[in-house]
């Protein structure tokens, strides 16, 4: 019988409970499936990809055929090299449908043979976005139920050296720029 291997490709900066959600409903119909986590150079993560691949590591440890990667490039590229016969997406509300489709559909164009699947991740975490779980944290607020409590960690620990940095620059007063200014 053929096994089928996806591929569940993605930023994850950070992961968040509604990705572990996907992963853990994609590892019961997939025979394998690799989080694989995007290397991309223009971007400034939160997180850096080794941090991000530990943290994923750590969620997934008990689910034993999920394993975590990294790739550059195109997704349809690295899921060929990794013999992947599908690519798992979610789509947690109707605003994300237009972007995978349009990447679905891009993808199929470039890999013809090689299938996007689309999973709901549980209705709890529909509003749960890597993006607003990183301003919520930044500014102070409460993150618990929607990343796991090792994300949490790892979010607070960030956030307190980024306030001990901000208050190191305040205690040696404005800069140069700002009080050419005032
Ligand atoms: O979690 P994200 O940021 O929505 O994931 C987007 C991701 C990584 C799946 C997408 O940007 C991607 O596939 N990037 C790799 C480059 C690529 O293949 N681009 C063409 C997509 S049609």
């Amino acid at each position: 019988m053929k096994r089928i291997k996806a591929i569940y490709p993605g930023s994850f900066d950070p992961p968040t409970n509604g990705h572990l959600d996907l992963i853990e409903r994609g590892s019961k119909i997939f025979d394998e499936l690799v989080v694989a986590i995007l290397r991309n150079p223009e971007k400034d993560p939160l997180f850096s990809v080794a941090d991000r691949r530990k943290m994923l590591e750590a969620m997934t440890s008990d689910i034993d055929n999920v394993s975590v990667d990294t790739f550059e490039g195109l997704t349809v590229d690295y899921a060929l090299r990794v013999e992947a016969r599908a690519i798992l997406r979610g789509i947690r509300a109707i605003s994300d449908y237009e972007y995978e489709l349009q990447m679905a559909l891009m993808n199929r164009k470039l890999q013809p043979g090689l299938e996007t699947v689309f999973m709901l991740p549980a209705e709890k975490y529909s509003y749960v976005s890597s993006r607003l779980v990183r301003e919520v944290a930044q500014l102070g607020g409460s993150i618990a139920c929607l990343v796991p409590d090792l994300v949490e960690r790892k979010l607070r620990e960030k956030m307190d050296v980024a306030l001990k940095f901000e208050k190191g620059e305040a205690a040696e007063g404005p800069s140069k720029s700002r009080k050419k200014k005032a």
